[in-house]
């Protein structure tokens, strides 16, 4: 901290004792090529400011990752053992401050003039645009001095062009049992099923057909009252509580009295007007919610900056709710125990070292006990914005090379990637995203808990097969699967059939909160970081799909096979209920 306050106040001109040649003596700390939809627009006005965030390198993250690799082993005596918010502190040699830190006191936040700002990176800002008429202000390197070089992980904003998109891009309207296409998230259309194809996830998904399929059928929550799941919600989707109750009305009436409780951060609505309701969030809540009642359910409506207008200066916006969640949910001592998150992007347009700390704050959530699933995306191996054998997937590094598109955080390996499938019996969904990172996050290629299984799945693929197209030591996802299409939601009071992995994510972590509840009912702790239990002993209690593909790229994509294919399987409830009860915390001999 010290270090930083000395460089701050030597760049505001403060401090006189500092020689001032270390301004100009920056060191390049990153340099991006912007993505193809940004282009210059101007330079910020004068007197702008900005919020920087500061990320300080962090010598103790190895401490936690040993943690974790312990915590969520379920052959490991100390497996479950999770961490408390001040424990987790402490495994990071950090002391009470009150230094004007997020609440994980991971990041310095400072909100400063821009001029400033360029000032101490050594670099220029400017106002950019998107295709899509979105302004934003980057810049495209930036520097630090040589004596904090190596103390300071990372800046932001800075390079990153991130967006958070809507992982529920693909949406489809049946008639006669057939899907028609994808459509954008507005053009929903109001179907009328009929009566017979109500309980039958081959045509219609509700809450029904997925008991059934799932295998929850006839199970009683007994521990709800210390349980709980958070859905997370960005891009002003507000969750309708009417909606939900029509919902719980249409398919599980004994549910009508279910409560969401709702949580708005850094600016967040929740619009109860019908026209408002959001489709993303409306599913998240009303399938994750449905599958694990009547735990109690908690919406987090997140909001971005203000629209940032480039002609009127003022503070520009970072662009980084994801972090406000996380600042927010770091501070609180009981979180939801299972969160599912149904957003994500293109690996390539956030950069590695941002993606890294992003990745590791998920690490310390999983090792505090919470379980993080996240849909794998919507685009197969790519970009899923046209025809797939069209696609072109160039990398953004410059060189306009082709690649497989994957998605983070999904892409992260602390997370619990979910996929989508299709139909009975299940087959993968051709719009299943899936692969491999090309970020190393862990101290290894690939995670410990898959290396395994991935590399058996690698065997049968071949060594030619793709070789160009993606990085075969990477973290591979997603880790399991679930139904995601025509699931029937509730709209501003109107039936629609949506489909996405975003209907996958809230499924599986449904699923997950019912395993919660058998574990803290049994005086168990909770799952936690879910993965390496997955990988040790899914293949007894998850559903191999084995057909099916996910194209991109102008590629057919991976075929699913037995094992891990992108993914190992759909759940089993009693089976993995029998599994998460065997995996017992050790007790100490003696
Ligand atoms: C906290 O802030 C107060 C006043 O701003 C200051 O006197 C004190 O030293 C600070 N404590 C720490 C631990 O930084
Ligand atoms: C599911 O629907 C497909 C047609 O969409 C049909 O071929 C298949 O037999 C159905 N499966 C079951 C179990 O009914
Ligand atoms: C919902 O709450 C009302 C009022 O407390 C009660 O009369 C009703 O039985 C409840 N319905 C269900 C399905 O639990
Ligand atoms: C909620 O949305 C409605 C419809 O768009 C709008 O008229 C109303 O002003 C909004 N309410 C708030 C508090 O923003
Ligand atoms: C990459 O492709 C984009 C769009 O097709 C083009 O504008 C750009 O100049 C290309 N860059 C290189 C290095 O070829
Ligand atoms: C996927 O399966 C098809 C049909 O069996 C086969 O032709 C193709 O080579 C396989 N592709 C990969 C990448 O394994």
């Amino acid at each position: 901290m010290k270090l930083f306050w000395i460089w701050l106040t030597f760049s505001t001109g403060l401090s006189l004792a500092v020689n001032p040649q270390r301004l100009t003596s920056g060191r390049l700390k990153q340099s991006v090529v912007p993505p193809q939809q940004w282009r210059k627009y101007s330079a910020p006005l004068p007197g702008s400011r900005i919020e920087l965030r500061i990320g300080l390198v962090q010598p103790f993250m190895h401490v936690l990752e040993n943690h974790i690799q312990e915590i969520s082993d379920p052959d490991h005596e100390r497996y479950g053992q999770h961490l408390s918010k001040s424990e987790w502190l402490h495994v990071h040699g950090i002391e009470d401050t009150n230094i004007s830190c997020t609440p994980a006191q991971d990041w310095i936040v400072v909100t400063l003039p821009i001029s400033l700002a360029e000032k101490m990176l050594d670099t220029n800002y400017y106002v950019w645009q998107h295709d899509d008429g979105d302004f934003t202000i980057r810049t495209t390197s930036y520097n630090l001095p040589e004596h904090l070089f190596n103390h300071i992980d990372l800046i932001q904003p800075t390079t990153m062009f991130a967006r958070l998109s809507n992982m529920k891009t693909t949406l489809y309207m049946t008639k006669n049992n057939i899907a028609l296409g994808s459509s954008h998230a507005k053009e929903l259309t109001l179907i009328t099923p009929s009566s017979d194809s109500q309980n039958d996830c081959n045509y219609t998904v509700t809450l029904n057909c997925l008991q059934s399929l799932y295998n929850t059928v006839g199970y009683q929550t007994r521990a709800h009252s210390r349980n709980s799941i958070g859905l997370t919600g960005y891009l002003e989707q507000y969750a309708n509580q009417e909606d939900l109750k029509l919902f719980f009305a249409d398919q599980n009436p004994g549910a009508a009295n279910a409560s969401l409780d709702v949580i708005l951060i850094n600016g967040g609505f929740n619009n109860q007007s019908a026209q408002e309701a959001g489709d993303e969030a409306n599913l998240d809540v009303q399938f994750a919610l449905g599958l694990s009642y009547p735990t109690p359910g908690v919406f987090y409506s997140t909001g971005g900056e203000p629209p940032f207008d480039p002609d009127q200066g003022t503070e520009s916006n970072t662009n980084e709710p994801y972090a406000k969640w996380l600042d927010y949910i770091f501070s609180q001592d009981n979180p939801p125990l299972t969160i599912s998150t149904s957003y994500g992007d293109h690996e390539q347009t956030v950069p590695e070292d941002y993606a890294r700390r992003t990745c590791e704050r998920f690490m310390a959530l999983g090792a505090r006990g919470v379980t993080l699933t996240f849909s794998s995306g919507d685009g197969g191996v790519g970009d899923g914005i046209s025809d797939p054998a069209f696609q072109t997937c160039l990398t953004n590094d410059g060189k306009n090379e082709t690649r497989f598109l994957p998605v983070f955080p999904s892409s992260c390996p602390y997370v619990t990637s979910v996929g989508g499938t299709r139909g009975i019996p299940e087959e993968a969904a051709f719009f299943s995203g899936g692969g491999f990172s090309f970020y190393v996050i862990t101290s290894f290629d690939r995670p410990w808990y898959q290396d395994r299984a991935v590399n058996e799945f690698l065997e049968t693929l071949g060594e030619h097969t793709y070789s160009d197209l993606f990085n075969r030591f990477g973290r591979a996802y997603p880790d399991v699967s679930a139904q995601g299409v025509n699931f029937r939601v509730f709209i501003g009071s109107k039936p629609y059939l949506i489909s996405g992995t975003s209907a996958s994510s809230p499924t599986f972590a449904g699923i997950v909160a019912l395993l919660n509840d058998a574990r803290l009912h049994a005086g168990l702790p909770p799952l936690g970081f879910l993965n390496p239990l997955l990988y040790k002993r899914g293949a007894e209690a998850l559903n191999d799909v084995t057909v099916g593909n996910n194209p991109g790229c102008g590629t057919n994509g991976f075929n699913a096979t037995e094992g891990w294919d992108p993914g190992l399987g759909t759940p089993n409830f009693e089976k993995l209920e029998k599994i998460v009860l065997e995996s017992q915390m050790w007790k100490r001999s003696g």
